[in-house]
């Protein structure tokens, strides 16, 4: 559990006019600071999940949620954020389908048509970037990335990093290891910006050859504070990993089925007897989820597997602290 301190709670009011009204974009416009103060206010948004308490701290706000991806955790755990505080949701599943997007209306116009409908857009799309043009086409409310295309997924990370600190009571010296489809997970991106934010952490990547990140990607990403280093079998998975970091292949970004089999196939299952041989004790094991050839179920009864438990629900936690945030109601 975090704990808030009394000192913690007088950074609170000096850091809360950072996230008020602003864009959440990428884990690069973080400071470890901010990210003391969203854990903070997770914190407290857990004990009144927990406690069943009724707020309406965004009673009168209206959320859209523009999702041009499908989505069952984002979603769903940005809907449950707003109405357990109070709010409201449009949603908007499939706009490419349902809205004047369908007729040719631009990206931004649509864009513009919610802002005026709602007070913070949170976009989900298929195109790196997308986030970024939404926030520059909406003058007056905040734009939440839930996701673009293979860029980032800066909300998926505050969980993951909300979860790693419950865990360890840290963001610092970890040890994780990032496995699966690195060139394409938004997921496994702004997990590294993230833990770039904290000292001494390093991250082991291990992902067929074809999907290990784009070499401009490791350099650009190695420069930013984490030490990445690349393996090439299960071989050398460290011992000492506080984390696993599960990602299933993202078969919607390949050209071709083909080139979709050929990359699973060499892909590696997280069973009991690689938690056997290769992790210790008192780690983690994490997966974003959906969970697609990356865990067997039988290892979901292991003290150890945290994805369909505190992982999932740290997901609520969060986007209702950061709404809160943003909002300027905490
Ligand atoms: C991830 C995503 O959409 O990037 N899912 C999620 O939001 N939890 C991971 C994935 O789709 O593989």
């Amino acid at each position: 559990m975090t704990q808030v301190t009394l000192e913690t709670h007088n950074k609170i009011a000096a850091i809360t006019s950072d996230f008020k009204g602003k864009d959440i974009i990428s884990l690069d416009q973080f400071s470890a600071e901010d990210l003391q103060t969203l854990f903070a206010v997770t914190g407290k948004m857990k004990q009144l999940v927990l406690n069943h308490e009724s707020s309406q701290l965004l009673a009168g706000y209206m959320v859209s949620l523009l999702f041009f991806e499908p989505s069952s955790r984002t979603f769903g755990s940005f809907a449950s954020a707003v109405k357990r505080l109070g709010g409201q949701t449009l949603d908007i599943q499939n706009p490419e389908i349902v809205t004047s997007t369908s007729k040719g209306e631009s990206f931004e116009d649509t864009i513009r048509v919610f802002e005026a409908y709602s007070d913070v857009i949170v976009l989900r799309h298929r195109t790196s970037g997308a986030a970024k043009q939404a926030a520059k086409a909406a003058q007056f409310v905040p734009v939440i990335n839930a996701g673009d295309g293979t860029n980032e997924h800066p909300t998926q990370t505050l969980l993951d990093l909300y979860t790693l600190y419950e865990q360890f009571g840290r963001l610092d010296s970890l040890n994780g290891l990032l496995v699966g489809d690195a060139y394409n997970s938004r997921t496994i991106h702004s997990l590294i910006r993230g833990l770039s934010l904290f000292p001494n952490n390093t991250l082991y990547l291990l992902s067929p050859v074809q999907l290990r990140l784009t070499r401009g990607d490791f350099a650009r990403l190695s420069t930013q504070g984490v030490k990445l280093i690349e393996i090439s079998s299960e071989k050398d998975i460290p011992r000492e990993c506080h984390f696993w970091y599960w990602t299933r292949v993202q078969q919607e970004r390949f050209a071709s089925p083909d080139e979709y089999h050929s990359a699973v196939q060499n892909s590696l299952i997280v069973t009991p007897h690689l938690l056997h041989d290769y992790a210790k004790q008192d780690m983690i094991l994490m997966d974003p989820l959906p969970r697609v050839g990356t865990i067997d179920p039988a290892v979901d009864g292991d003290e150890r597997a945290v994805y369909l438990k505190s992982q999932i629900r740290n997901g609520l936690y969060t986007r209702m602290a950061l709404l809160a945030l943003i909002l300027g109601k905490v």
